[in-house]
């Protein structure tokens, strides 16, 4: 719960849609984006002079922290990008070429299933491997997909309708067996998560800066797995080989034209510094307490039905529910003008998950929860709901 102070009135406003982007953020995050504008605020990579680069050995530590926390050995691996979607783009758009088939799953936001079938259109073969009911990915059903020209396997970590958790490390086995490339889409899950590229054999790791990794709106990342050729889908300025009219390949710069998100980077390395002091494992016992508080409570209402695994073990903390016929856009709409309370409606960028759970048609309303949530949040949310519930 945090104090929105607008025009002297105060709002208890309630934010339980941390799936789209995390809020509030750390207060150091503020601080050092602040910062970062006021007092280093020139372009990183480029000219040389003490400001240049005092913004360019920032840009580098959050680099170095990232890497730390996926356990990346050469932090020249991490490229900035600004959203997992851009990410997610690279890899795809920069991997594939015509002829190549790539196996993917029912559970894919738009951001891998939209690049997927623009490419599809261009002679890219696509398998989509369905989930079950509750969103669970049976690894043998990606196995069995694959054929002699199967280049790429792209997943989800974490569903952002259902929460279900995907086993990547068992996908990241059969993709390495079989020397195929494996992306990994961790929207939902970096920052909260354990992510280990060596350990889960994951070639590529697209993240976003500013959901669980509490940076700002604006910051994102890509991991390369050193060696991996991939064209990149974007050229220009790198501020290094400008003699040359051609693309340099270094990493990063081969990926990074045009002018970092120098604040937005800075804000992210305080975000990723933040998750370190508290401790990761600690902030995501947090989340899953405040998660299966809220499980328990709204499985007692009448009417309510949540989607995903009941287990706790196998969901993250995005809790996807309906409330009898009502329409998603209506029960959130009453949360907001009501009580304050911010969730998301609808298919959430994911058409092909909600047809897997039937919530095509009705959509779903989804509470995601962040680490400044508390138990209290979570009560008056469940009461929301009991009184939505008895008046529809
Ligand atoms: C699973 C998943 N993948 C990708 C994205 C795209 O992230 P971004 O908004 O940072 O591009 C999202 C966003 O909600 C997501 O939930």
């Amino acid at each position: 719960m945090y104090m929105n102070i607008e025009k002297a009135q105060v709002i208890i406003l309630i934010y339980l849609d941390n799936a789209a982007t995390t809020f509030p953020k750390p207060e150091e995050v503020y601080e050092s984006v602040m910062e970062a504008m006021k007092s280093y605020g020139a372009n990183p990579g480029r000219s040389g002079h003490k400001l240049a680069l005092q913004m360019g050995r920032q840009v580098y530590t959050t680099r170095e922290l990232l890497a730390e926390l996926f356990n990346v050995t050469n932090p020249m691996n991490i490229i900035f990008t600004s959203n997992c979607t851009d990410s997610l783009n690279i890899v795809i758009k920069g991997l594939l070429k015509q002829g190549d088939h790539v196996i993917t799953t029912s559970m894919e936001h738009n951001s891998v299933l939209r690049p997927l079938y623009m490419l599809k259109d261009r002679g890219v073969e696509v398998t989509v491997v369905k989930a079950d009911s509750m969103g669970r990915i049976n690894p043998e059903d990606i196995k069995k997909e694959i054929r002699k020209n199967t280049k790429l396997i792209v997943t989800t970590h974490i569903s952002n309708l259902t929460g279900t958790i995907l086993p990547i490390e068992e996908i990241g086995k059969i993709a390495k067996e079989k020397g195929i490339y494996y992306l990994v889409d961790a929207a939902q899950s970096a920052g909260v998560y354990d992510i280990d590229v060596e350990k889960m054999n994951i070639d590529f790791l697209a993240f976003p800066g500013h959901k669980g990794l509490l940076g700002p709106q604006g910051t994102g990342g890509l991991y390369i797995k050193e060696g991996i050729e991939i064209e990149e889908i974007k050229q220009g300025g790198t501020g290094s080989f400008s003699h040359i009219l051609q693309q340099p390949h270094i990493y990063p710069d081969r990926f990074e034209s045009g002018t970092l998100n120098g604040p937005g980077i800075v804000g992210l390395g305080a975000g990723v510094s933040y998750i370190k002091r508290i401790g990761m494992e600690n902030i995501r016992k947090h989340e899953q307490d405040l998660t299966r508080h809220f499980m328990e409570e709204v499985l007692k209402i009448d009417k309510v039905k949540v989607y995903g695994p009941l287990d706790i073990s196998q969901h993250a903390p995005v809790v996807a529910i309906n409330i009898g016929e009502a329409d998603s856009s209506e029960i959130i709409y009453i949360l907001d003008e009501k009580y304050n309370i911010a969730v998301r409606p609808g298919l959430h960028c994911a058409p092909l998950a909600h047809k897997t759970i039937g919530t095509f048609e009705q959509g779903v309303v989804r509470f995601s929860f962040g680490p400044f949530n508390t138990h209290e949040d979570i009560e008056m949310s469940i009461k929301a709901i009991k009184e939505i519930s008895l008046e529809l």
